[in-house]
This record gives C-alpha cells, sequence and structure tokens, in this order.
C-alpha cells in the first residue's frame, strides 16, 4: 500500500501497550509510515537508542510510560526514571534532530479538588507519585520543545489491547449478580482508539503548522463517574444497568490517592482547528461493538 509521503515517518514508542498499538492501526489506516517500537526494541531510558531511534522521522508519539500507579508509591525513583528523566531525554533528543514530539500524560498531574472543569492552564499538583513522575515529563517536554511539543493529557482510558475498568465489568456480569462500584470520582472516560485517531490528527495539524505547541487534553467530552460508566456499558450490552450499585471510594482503599475531581476542558483543540474528542457514551457505543469487548458478553447477556 503507498503511504502518504508528506508526512514522512513516524515513531510511536511504547508500541506494545493499549495505546501505542491502537496509535499504530490508525496510522497505517492513514497511510502515514511509523514505526512501532515495543519496550524490547527501545528502552526509552536508554539515551543512546532514543537519539538514534527519533534521527530521520517527522514525529514521535510517545506512549511508553510507567503505569503502574499504586506500584509507583513504593517506587517512585524508578517511575521517575520512566515518566520524567527519559522524557528529558526524549524531548533534548527531537529538539536537536527538528521532530515534532507528541507526549501522552495524565489528568494524575492535576490536584483534582475542583468543581469546574481543569482548563489546560491550570495550576498542577500531583496528589500521588505517579502523577509527579508524569509531571517531571511534562514539564521537560514544555521546557525543551516551547513549540515542537504536544502533551496530550488523557484520563481514564480503556481500549481492546490491555487490561481495562470496561472489559473488568463485562467479564464480572458473567460471575456476580451485582457489583459495587465507586460513585465519588467525576472523570471522562476515553476510548483508546479514539485518541490515538485524535493524536494522528493532531501530529498531521502540527507538519501542516496548524497546532501550536503547548498542553491539550486528549479526554472524551462530557463527564460521568465509575458507576456510571459501568451502568452504561451494561446498558449498551443489554445487560441490566441496576446490577451496579454505588459506593464510595472509601470502600476501595488503594495505595496510591486517585483524584476526586479529573474533569477536563478542551479549550486547545479549536485552535489547532480540531473538534475535542466525542462524548464520552459515543465513545463507548463504538467501542462496545468491537470483538474485544462484544465478546465478553457472550456468556451472560441473557441476565
Ligand atoms: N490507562 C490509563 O487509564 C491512562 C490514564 C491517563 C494517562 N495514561 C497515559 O497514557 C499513555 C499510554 O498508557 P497505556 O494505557 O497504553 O499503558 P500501557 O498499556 O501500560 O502501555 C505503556 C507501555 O510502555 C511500555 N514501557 C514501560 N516502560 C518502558 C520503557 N522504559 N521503555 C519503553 N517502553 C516502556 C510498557 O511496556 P511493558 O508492558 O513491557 O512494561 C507498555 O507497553 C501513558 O503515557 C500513560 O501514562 C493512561
Amino acid at each position: 500500500m503507498s503511504t502518504d509521503s508528506w508526512a514522512g515517518r513516524w515513531l510511536v514508542t511504547g508500541a506494545g501497550g493499549m495505546l501505542g498499538q491502537d496509535v499504530l492501526t490508525v496510522l497505517e489506516r492513514a497511510r502515514i509510515e511509523a514505526v512501532g517500537l515495543r519496550r524490547a526494541d527501545l528502552d526509552i531510558t536508554d539515551p543512546a537508542a532514543v537519539r538514534a531511534a527519533v534521527e530521520g522521522v517527522t514525529v514521535v508519539v510517545n506512549c511508553a510510560a510507567w503505569t503502574d500507579v499504586d506500584g509507583a508509591e513504593t517506587a517512585e525513583e524508578a517511575a521517575t526514571a520512566v515518566n520524567g528523566a527519559a522524557v528529558r531525554v526524549l524531548a533534548e533528543a527531537c529538539a536537536a534532530a527538528h521532530v515534532r514530539l507528541i507526549h501522552v500524560s495524565t489528568d494524575y498531574v492535576l490536584p483534582g479538588d475542583a468543581t469546574e472543569p481543569y482548563r489546560e492552564d491550570a495550576e498542577t499538583g500531583p496528589v500521588n507519585a505517579y502523577g509527579r513522575s508524569k509531571l517531571v515529563g511534562e514539564q521537560a517536554v514544555t521546557e525543551l520543545l516551547p513549540q515542537d511539543g504536544y502533551v496530550v493529557r488523557t484520563a481514564w482510558l480503556y481500549g481492546e489491547h490491555g487490561p481495562n475498568f470496561v472489559a473488568t465489568m463485562l467479564k464480572l456480569a458473567a460471575q456476580r449478580d451485582t457489583l459495587d462500584v465507586v460513585d465519588d470520582q467525576h472523570g471522562q472516560p476515553t476510548w483508546s482508539y479514539a485518541l490515538a485517531r485524535h493524536l494522528v490528527e493532531l501530529g498531521r495539524a502540527a507538519l501542516k503548522g496548524w497546532a501550536m505547541g503547548g498542553i491539550y487534553h486528549g479526554t472524551a467530552s462530557g463527564r460521568t463517574t465509575w458507576m456510571g460508566l459501568a451502568r452504561e456499558a451494561y446498558r449498551l450490552s443489554g445487560l441490566d444497568p441496576e446490577r451496579i450499585r454505588p459506593t464510595g471510594s472509601d470502600a476501595f482503599v488503594r495505595p496510591a490517592v486517585r483524584p476526586a475531581f479529573s474533569v477536563l476542558a478542551h479549550d486547545n483543540w479549536e485552535a489547532a482547528g480540531l473538534e475535542p474528542l466525542a462524548d464520552w457514551r459515543a465513545q463507548l457505543a463504538e467501542a462496545i461493538t468491537r470483538p474485544a469487548f462484544a465478546d465478553l458478553l457472550r456468556p451472560s447477556a441473557t441476565r
């Protein structure tokens, strides 16, 4: 298949992860030449390997990260080596080679105690070690690549290529009559494939000079709670949503504190000529028809 040569060759790091795999699929469908490097091919904490990998590419989409949020609490240094120090080296390498860097970050850099959606320029203030480690990476990108660095914060990701909340809820439908799900954390459930489409659009806009470097919020529009997401997943799957019952975060105490309010505003997309991501319900309705989700339902669909 021929490729869109004007877009050059893109590099996807962390290409074996949930988001990385979707980004590669989107690039292939967009006929953009891309190299996807899994952790075994490129460890982003290896500076020489990072510098070699960015040579000759036009855009890097960094999907590599330490994503074990609870594990980071007792291994903050190791988490920061991947999410912070390695991102600095990647940003330096991109700056030296004049490469655009799309770096995926998280709502966890924010304190999560607001009542209105966080704007892109809102004050940061992570409440856990993972969030602190990701903030170090964000700061490196915005400092070293003020024009060619694109920090895209996402949150509440679910997708076909990794363990995630939606898949867990659907699997549990076959095992439990009712499920207690947290109803006091507010966020924007985001389908990784929808985010991947947006990242590729952002990269194209960057190459065309339409999108300025800076912070973008790559989360679904609208908002809900984990309980709301579980109920909607059940409703769309023909299961009784009332099987999902509300509970509070204090019933599920985990090593890392979770922000209570992870709702992000989407103001910066417009200046880049792009729409924000679609409403979370529309994304879920599309995602749930994919075999990776639909197949989970077969034994329980008649309950
Ligand atoms: N999932 C969410 O809900 C969520 C929410 C907010 C933000 N994010 C962000 O979204 C991005 C993508 O996350 P994801 O959900 O796709 O996570 P994921 O499935 O865990 O993917 C991360 C990938 O990075 C790889 N990796 C880890 N350390 C590496 C290193 N030193 N060098 C190269 N690769 C390395 C991992 O490989 P191994 O599996 O072999 O370790 C994995 O393939 C991350 O930046 C994450 O912080 C995710």
